[in-house]
């Protein structure tokens, strides 16, 4: 009981408790309460010096203590969140063999591809209902972190718990191990991955064909979420996936409804409709030209043709603005190049037509970055826009801190205070909006799940983006509710999604099982029993 995190109450175990499980002598004699618990860890973290430290403590205390670890994050969703999850998880993926502990989750590695169906078969796993996958290659914008990556799995599943209600012991972070390509970590004497180049091609595909058959036959109506996945990997494992299992990827379609909800909320704000607005959207991986592709199926939905839509988006990438003239564009990238003849009344230099010379020609109302280019929208290019329009939105949302595009103060102070901003990560900066994932999945996975969903549809995330997009803000300047309501911003989407898997025919469950109570009462909260 005191060794597992899901039984464990420590201290708070009761005379009774004590006397029936044999506990006396291995607690001291006080008996605490869960907010005694609470208190205490708080003055632990107080003390502390940096948050990298307060990171790997929680991490430790998640591993021993499941609901304390769940209270403590409830009780101060503002100031645990940036610490169990995004900024601080990057540097938790970096140094992850540093801080090794305890399993938590499964590693599967390459080397254990025949083993899978029997590791899964862990009686310890019967109840798991959301499972979050990782192969670590593309951690954040921090690159390829190898095992390493496992701490965003773990992150984001604490995520689910804390604003979906998802039971701890439903919830399973994976990392299959196909290697690293990064040689830093690979030569770490500490490094707890393995330590190979990473596999690629027809055996990775093979692998990740293993995982997911063994994962089907396993758990039947899981909800898999595919994370930090690179480019190609990402496209291709959600297509080729996403009609076998009930799964989605939260880089592509979770930062899309996120930025298309946080952008709907924008334009509430400025009264200009979404069909006028001219887009730049700066990065076209698998975040970039996932925001773009749901933006052209909003601006579709608010009237326009689809010609018409993609007109009202440009996309800049490594090798300039996207155009259709350029060799080799990747599937998703052709989709949404300009023909080079829209060019003829341009102002610019010959060569490459970079962020700078884009702006100042197509006059963006909005400017959105998924690039992990730090710094990419200096002064030039705020200014530029800020002289084209009257409410600039401008959104650089590259994680972490170290990657963002630009500092809010900075587009603040460049635009006279006239710029909607929402970045990636949160820098403190009054008024300016958090647009971060955890407002869309944690809801659309609770809804899946509630619906008894057999597919996660595009439509189903669009009802996401429209309800984040409607529910008002935290009253501080912001474009969205603030963080202390991710609960019933996680509901309120649920209801939406599940209404949704109803209208496109994938829910299993009926209609009065996914009514606002019946969801509600489904969430767990962190207390002992
Ligand atoms: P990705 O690697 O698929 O895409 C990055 C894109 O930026 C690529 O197309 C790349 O060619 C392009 N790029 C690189 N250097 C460039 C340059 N100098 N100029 C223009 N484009 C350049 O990665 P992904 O998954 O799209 O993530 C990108 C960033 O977005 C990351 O920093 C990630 O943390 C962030 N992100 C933020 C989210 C949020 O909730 N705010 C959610 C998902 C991703």
């Amino acid at each position: 009981m005191l060794a597992d995190p899901l039984t464990n109450k420590g201290t708070a175990f009761t005379a009774a408790e004590r006397d029936a499980l044999g506990l006396h002598g291995l607690l001291p004699p006080h008996v605490g309460t869960l907010d005694s618990q609470i208190a205490r860890r708080r003055r632990v973290l107080d003390g502390m010096a940096d948050d990298f430290h307060r990171y790997a403590f929680l991490r430790e205390l998640q591993d021993s203590n499941e609901v304390l670890f769940h209270a403590l994050v409830q009780a101060d969703l503002p100031r645990l969140l940036p610490l169990v999850y995004t900024p601080t998880v990057g540097e938790g993926c970096e140094r992850f063999s540093e801080i090794w502990r305890r399993p938590r989750g499964l590693f599967l590695s390459y080397p254990n591809r025949t083993r899978i169906a029997d590791i899964l078969a862990d009686p310890a796993l019967d109840r798991v209902k959301v499972i979050v996958v990782s192969d670590g290659e593309r951690i954040l914008g921090l690159g390829d972190q190898g095992a390493g990556g496992m701490g965003i799995p773990i992150g984001k599943l604490a995520l689910y718990t804390a604003c979906a209600g998802i039971h701890p012991a439903e919830v399973l972070p994976i990392l299959l191990d196909v290697g690293t390509d990064n040689a830093a970590r690979r030569d770490d004497p500490l490094y707890v991955g393995w330590r190979n180049p990473r596999i690629r091609g027809a055996e990775y595909d093979a692998f990740v064909e293993d995982f997911v058959a063994a994962v089907h036959a396993r758990f039947p109506g899981v909800l898999l979420q595919w994370e930090d996945f690179a480019g190609k990997n990402a496209y291709d494992l959600l297509e080729r996936y996403r009609g076998r299992l009930l799964s989605f990827n939260d880089d592509i379609q979770g930062t899309a409804a996120t930025a298309t909800g946080t952008l709907l909320a924008a334009i509430r704000r400025t009264g200009q409709p979404l069909t006028d607005q001219r887009i730049v959207l700066f990065g076209a991986g698998a975040a970039g030209s996932g925001i773009a592709e749901m933006l052209v199926r909003a601006l579709i939905a608010a009237g326009l043709d689809e010609a018409a839509a993609r007109q009202r988006i440009w996309a800049v990438d490594r090798d300039g603005l996207v155009l259709s003239d350029i060799p080799r564009l990747p599937p998703q990238q052709a989709a949404l190049a300009r023909d080079p003849t829209e060019l003829a009344g341009w102002t610019m230099a010959p060569g490459r037509i970079g962020l700078l010379e884009t702006v100042v020609n197509v006059r963006p109302t909005v400017l959105i970055g998924a690039s992990g280019q730090m710094g990419a929208f200096g002064e030039p290019v705020i200014r530029a826009m800020a002289a084209g329009c009257e409410r600039p939105v401008i959104f650089p949302l590259s994680n972490p801190i170290s990657r963002a595009e630009a500092h809010p103060a900075d587009l603040l102070a460049w635009t006279g205070g006239r710029a909607l901003v929402g970045t990636g990560s949160p820098f403190g900066v009054a008024g300016v909006t958090q647009v971060n994932n955890v407002y869309i999945f944690p809801g659309v996975g609770l809804g899946a799940l509630a619906a008894g969903a057999t597919a996660v549809t595009d439509g189903m995330f669009m009802a996401a983006a429209e309800t984040l997009g409607s529910l008002g803000d935290a009253g501080d300047g912001s474009l969205l509710p603030p963080i202390t309501a991710l609960r019933a911003v996680a509901l309120r989407i649920a209801v939406a999604v599940a209404a949704q898997a109803v209208r496109d025919g994938v829910a299993t469950m009926p209609a009065d099982a996914l009514a606002a109570e019946r969801i509600a009462a489904q969430m767990w909260l962190p207390v002992y029993d």
